[in-house]
């Protein structure tokens, strides 16, 4: 599996804050499966003065202290790109962070007000080439009411981002609902973790999955979690990858068997990443 959204980078915003949590994040990771992480500091001009550049270097550094811890933990960079004026340009500019340096891009947008000229914003970075990738819509209190936006930014091509712990209850009851409800309407196309720590935000993409395949079932749910995200991270169109299945799509038979559990010691972790991007 691969976990788009994280906040696993120590000392950079609200989540890990430091080395240590980091470590047992990545050992946590690394025991459901997860082959790589896409760390993803806030970028929120008065609150997190996170950059491109500082994202970078601290990826590298804890990629470098995971090798030598010998936790097999691919570690790429990216950004939770909070709203701003010229996103576009910020992109252009590094100062924004895509993922991986891909087309792919998380776009956080404020959680109890709907924006306007929101869509706009959206329409922006699709014309430039961009996919963008809204954050847990289903935590949004305006989706409540404003649920219409989310259906028109996915008919045109936005992606939309759920939250594992979202699925097991630990945002509460409307949240799970939204999150349940966009997986049955097959308008989800990842899950993530948005982990922040080890306890009460921890990486829980195998937990999230498991929910995921009740409802949608273990097609859509490896969709999620595995064939969606590698998509993203070898940079492939969005119309190469599968679009999400509702609970109207009939088989779940021809489910993959897919490995979820196992750590990968010994088979090499950048030749198994390769492999992938080949
Ligand atoms: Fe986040």
């Amino acid at each position: 599996m691969f976990d788009l959204h994280s906040h696993l980078l120590p000392g950079l915003d609200d989540g890990s804050p430091n080395m240590g949590v980091s470590f047992e994040m990545a050992r946590a990771y690394v025991d459901q499966g997860v082959l790589c992480v896409v760390c993803t500091p806030h970028i929120l001009p008065g609150l997190y003065h996170n950059t491109g550049p500082d994202i970078r270097e601290a990826a590298a550094s804890l990629q470098r202290s995971l090798d030598e811890a010998g936790i097999p933990l691919h570690i790429a960079t990216g950004a939770d790109n909070h709203i701003v004026p010229d996103f576009v340009e910020g992109l252009r500019r590094g100062h924004l962070l895509s993922l991986d340096d891909t087309a792919y891009v998380l776009v956080e947008p404020p959680h109890h007000i709907a924006p306007a000229r929101l869509e706009d914003l959206f329409f922006s970075l699709l014309v430039a080439g961009y996919v963008p990738i809204l954050t847990h819509p289903e935590r949004l209190t305006w989706i409540e009411g404003k649920y219409d936006v989310i259906e028109r930014l996915v008919a045109r091509g936005v992606w939309m981002q759920l939250t594992a712990g979202s699925l097991l209850g630990r945002f509460g009851r409307r949240p799970r609902y939204w999150a349940q409800r966009m997986l049955e309407e097959g308008r989800a196309h990842i899950l993530a973790t948005d982990a922040h720590d080890n306890t009460s935000r921890p990486p829980d993409l195998l937990r999230g999955r498991e929910a995921a395949a009740k409802i949608v079932g273990e097609t859509e749910a490896y969709n999620l979690v595995f064939a969606r995200p590698l998509g993203v991270l070898k940079n492939l169109r969005s119309g190469e990858l599968p679009e999400p299945e509702g609970i109207t799509s009939e088989d779940d038979h021809d489910a993959r068997a897919v490995q979820t559990s196992g750590s990968g010691h010994g088979r090499g972790l950048r030749e198994r990443m390769r492999r992938f991007l080949a």
